[in-house]
């Protein structure tokens, strides 16, 4: 019989214990933003244009969750490459994201937006280059604490980065960012719970689904606000998991996907489908997601259906995602490999140089 050792023994970097430490993450990082408020609303112009936020990977997420999770009351886009859009102008307020302060496009893009437009409204990042450059512009530093996985810290960097667009005068007062985020919590919360440590491991939701996944592509499939959590399990998938996985949503891959679908046989893949579905969905989206898997669902070896259990979309949204999170590091530890380590991220970075 498999024990809960077993499971964990590749567990080196306790990516497990960091997915549990989710739920206190919010406030962590809205902490650390909270002491640069006054600092960054001063910095914002009287009607704040867009909301650029600039971050890769793990960092960048945030960038898609928050006009998801927030009604935003001015545009949020997000950047993730080494170039902010050429209409960025002094009315934007540019936030740069960056874990491990050292990302080579996000200091890239620090640098246009500090150098050329001066609208930078904050950093997030627990040090590095990015915390230096800041330092010397003058432009505040929401320092988050290190030691984890960047994707690991999700939590804090969404909780500081609501709070800095908060300041900005993009998602509303504290009192309603404050509210978000333990709602935001609570959602992760439910699925903590779900995953105690003391139990027969083959009952873990996360565990189960990781088998059914096993040696499968993953291909994700959101609609609306869960375009970007199914970007985020993708990403999860192939760094926890180490394994291929792309995400699409409804409805645009009505419109082009499912007909990739119909040659499927000849790829010899093995392809496992997660869909998750939005809180809101209406008659419409539910339909598309019944009947689309109707069309495709023979050739997929399993599709995994998540809806979330949650009320609020908040709430909803992270639930969602903190299902993703312990699927993509189970996929890895039943297979006894660390969901820590990104050595081709790692590799890859030391080719390039800082480039
Ligand atoms: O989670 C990860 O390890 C990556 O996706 C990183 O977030 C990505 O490489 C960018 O690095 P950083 O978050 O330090 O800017």
């Amino acid at each position: 019989m498999t024990t809960i050792a077993d499971i964990t023994a590749a567990d080196h970097a306790d990516m497990l214990g960091a997915i549990r430490s989710l739920p206190s993450q919010f406030r962590v990082g809205r902490d650390a933003a909270a002491i640069r408020r006054e600092a960054i609303a001063a910095r914002t112009a009287s009607s704040p244009g867009a909301l650029v936020v600039c971050g890769m990977g793990g960092s960048g997420v945030g960038a898609d969750l928050l006009p998801a999770v927030f009604d935003t009351d001015v545009p949020v886009v997000g950047v993730k490459g080494y170039d902010l859009p050429s209409w960025v102008n002094e009315q934007d307020m540019v936030v740069c994201v960056s874990y491990s302060g050292n990302t080579a496009e996000t200091l890239s893009c620090f640098a246009q937006a500090n150098d050329s437009h001066h609208v930078t409204a904050a950093v997030i990042t627990s040090g590095g280059k990015l915390a230096e450059l800041a330092q010397q512009a003058e432009v505040p530093w929401v320092e988050v604490p290190g030691g984890l996985q960047p994707r690991a810290a999700t939590g804090v960097l969404f909780g500081a980065l609501a709070t800095v667009a908060s300041a900005c005068g993009a998602v509303g007062g504290s009192d309603h960012v404050d509210d978000v985020l333990d709602e935001c919590a609570k959602g992760v919360q439910t699925v903590v719970d779900q995953h105690p440590v003391d139990v027969d491991p083959t009952t873990l939701p996360g565990l189960v689904a990781a088998r059914d996944l096993a040696g499968c592509v993953v291909v994700i499939y959101g609609a609306g606000a869960t375009a970007p959590v199914a970007w985020r399990w993708k990403a999860q998938v192939n760094e926890n998991g180490k394994l291929p996985a792309f995400a699409n949503s409804y409805p645009e891959l009505d419109h082009n996907e499912i007909v990739g679908w119909t040659r499927f046989a000849e790829t010899g893949a093995k392809v496992g489908v997660v869909e998750l579905l939005p809180p809101d969905a209406s008659e419409a989206v539910r339909a598309r997601f019944d009947i689309t898997k109707d069309l495709i669902g023979e050739s997929a070896s399993v599709v995994l259906r998540y809806e979330a259990t949650s009320q609020s979309k908040p709430a909803a949204l992270f639930e969602l995602l903190a299902h993703g999170d312990f699927v993509s590091a189970y996929l890895a530890l039943d297979a006894g490999i660390d969901p820590s380590p990104v050595d081709r991220i790692e590799s890859l970075k030391e080719r390039l140089g800082g480039r």
